[in-house]
């Protein structure tokens, strides 16, 4: 038996990704989002859907570029403050004691303690309603060693944690390999 509820965003999970620009100041700044993921293959393209209320908003449309840090279960505590403070009002990069490193191929910081970050330049932009959706081209990725041994699965070693977004706003980690 089903129930109608409606036009809903019925999806479990989304992804949580830390999202790190530069503001106007110059100063680093990272939100998390669960609105995003991979868009395009060739060229790489991943997405994210920000608020125009948000301070990284504005650093995405002066910037046009982001990096997308990949948030894993030693991290669901930065996860949780950089969802709910703004770089309007506190340096999160310095509360939380992360790291902002310069990318080299885009305007923007990444997060030296995270183990995957996807340099970005933005490529389109669209307005959707609440949200705006950048479309960002992965131009670099900086990924630790112990990720790339050879036979291993990344996602086992990787750890990444989901996000219950309109249920129980709890965070979890991911199951067993189910099959090839
Ligand atoms: C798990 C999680 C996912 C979130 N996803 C988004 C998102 O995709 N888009 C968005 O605009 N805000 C999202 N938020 C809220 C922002 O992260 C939050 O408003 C943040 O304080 C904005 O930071 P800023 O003002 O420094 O940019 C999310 C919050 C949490 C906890």
């Amino acid at each position: 038996m089903k129930r109608n509820i409606g036009a809903k965003l019925a999806i479990y999970p989304t992804p949580v990704y830390l999202a790190a620009t530069y503001d106007r100041d110059g100063k680093a700044n990272v939100m998390t989002v669960g609105w995003g993921g991979v868009c395009n293959s060739i060229p790489p393209c991943v997405c994210i859907s920000v608020r125009p209320a948000t301070h990284t908003y504005h650093a995405l449309m002066e910037q046009k570029a982001f990096t997308l840090n990949l948030a894993t279960e030693d991290f669901t505590k930065e996860a949780a403050y950089c969802g709910r403070f703004s770089g309007k009002n506190v340096d999160k990069f310095k509360e939380l004691g992360l790291t902002p490193i310069r990318s080299e191929v885009v305007d923007a910081p990444y997060i030296q303690e995270f183990p995957i970050n996807l340099a970005c330049k933005i490529i389109q932009i669209h307005e959707i309603g609440s949200h705006t959706q950048f479309i960002g081209q992965v131009m670099d990725v900086e990924m630790d060693e112990a990720l790339l041994q050879k036979d291993i699965s990344i996602l086992e070693h990787l750890k990444p944690i989901v996000y219950g977004v309109g249920n129980d706003f709890g965070y979890y980690g991911i199951g067993k390999k189910i099959s090839q």
